[in-house]
């Protein structure tokens, strides 16, 4: 499983790679909207802190595919690093798709509800798809049920593409993509940290650090003892 984080706060991104064993970063026009600063500034911020080998995914805004690549290519020039560009699988998007390919740009398309969608976006040379589970959830689907679906076409065909779920409200949607064996998920910092918690878990530590102290004293560490 590829973990990646779902947000352009750097706060929240300092944070979660201080803690978490992350690959990425992805982004979306709205997620960018919120930090309210420069688009190019708020990138490369980002790759200053998760650093140049690590993945930072960036959508496009343009609605042609001429418009698409050129997006691509000035962020390609102006953001150093893995960047991958992100690209709404509209039949515009899968043109350009192809021709950032050629290209040897990296591309996640994104935007995906369906399994076509996808399936045409890998073949197009999409490196990730990202099908947007909790909004497919919203309009009564089965977004689990998406990313299976889709993991199962990328294996069927031997694609090269990895799955990307993406849009998650809880920590059971990312766990039960984890269990069908989707390549990677893309997670707020949110529910990041909630995917850890678990009152028992916080229970037993304190148990074991009352008995431990009971005998070595408060606050000694196993290299305070001899
Ligand atoms: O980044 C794309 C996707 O994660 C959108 O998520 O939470 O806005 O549905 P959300």
């Amino acid at each position: 499983m590829i973990y990646m984080l779902d947000t352009a706060n750097l706060e929240a991104i300092k944070k979660a790679y201080d803690l978490y064993p992350l690959s990425g970063v992805t982004t979306n026009p709205t997620i960018i909207s919120k930090e309210n600063n420069g688009f190019i500034s708020i990138l490369k911020d980002i790759r200053s802190i998760i650093g140049e080998d690590s993945m930072l995914h960036a959508q496009v805004l343009g609605k042609t595919a001429d418009e698409m690549v050129k997006e691509a290519v000035y962020l390609k020039e102006k953001v150093e690093g893995s960047l991958y560009i992100k690209i709404p699988v509209t039949p515009e998007g899968i043109k350009a798709i192809k021709i950032l390919k050629k290209e040897g740009i990296k591309i996640t398309a994104t935007a995906i509800f369906t399994a076509q969608q996808a399936l045409m976006a890998s073949i197009a040379g999409a490196d990730f798809v990202a099908p947007y589970v909790n909004r497919i959830d919203n309009i009564s689907g089965n977004g689990v049920e998406v990313v299976k679906i889709i993991t199962n076409q990328i294996n069927i065909y031997n694609l090269d593409t990895k799955v990307l779920a993406a849009s998650f409200k809880n920590v059971q949607q990312v766990h039960e993509v984890s269990k069908i064996g989707a390549h990677s998920v893309t997670v707020n910092p949110e529910i990041m940290d909630k995917m850890l918690e678990h009152p028992l878990t916080d229970w037993s530590i304190d148990q074991f650090i009352k008995d431990w102290e009971s005998i070595y004293g408060e606050g000694k560490l196993i290299t305070d003892i001899k």
